[in-house]
């Protein structure tokens, strides 16, 4: 099998990760994030996108087919907030792992809800950097085995693009 494309989507602040609260998720830079990254994938293709951006995050997720064959989600803050980002990844159907660099369950009780973790194949927490690979790996070895996209899978996607 052809190693999957996978998409990393990291949401709001985590653009700040280094400067932001290090006390709470660690002194590596964003940056460091993207070469960790970059780093486990190894030659496998993938693609790093963050923005702070609700929006922008759903426009990346909805252009995901045909492009990705699965995503690994930090969706930072929209994750207690978001059921639009969530909505985007039912619909695309491509099967993803939700990612934090700390345990937002065990935290303030406004982090304890996770709109995307339902359809989630896992939900990895409290690993720093190094959740992303254990995501990564999760995610993988899922796909090799054939992951199951969930049932309401829009196959045909041709965007209505009508703004004009
Ligand atoms: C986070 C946890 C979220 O609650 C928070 O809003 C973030 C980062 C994490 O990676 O630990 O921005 O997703």
């Amino acid at each position: 099998m052809k190693q999957p494309d996978v998409l990393f989507i990291n949401g709001p602040n985590l653009n700040l990760l280094g400067k932001r609260e290090p006390q709470i998720y660690g002194s590596g830079s964003y940056k460091d994030l993207c070469a960790f990254i970059d780093g486990f994938c190894g030659g496998a293709p993938h693609r790093i996108f963050q923005s702070n951006s609700e929006g922008d995050i759903i426009d990346e997720i909805q252009a995901a087919p045909g492009r990705a064959d699965g995503i690994v989600i930090n969706p930072a803050a929209y994750t207690h907030t978001s059921i639009a980002i969530a909505d985007a990844l039912r619909a695309v159907g491509i099967p993803y792992v939700e990612v934090h660099l700390t345990d937002p369950f065990s935290r303030e009780p406004y982090r304890r809800i996770s709109y995307v973790s339902d359809r989630a194949l896992a939900v990895v927490t409290g690993l720093g950097f190094e959740g992303y690979r254990k995501a990564y790996g999760i995610l993988t070895d899922s796909l090799a085995k054939g992951a199951a996209r969930p049932a309401d899978t829009a196959e045909s996607s041709e965007p209505e693009d009508r703004n004009d």
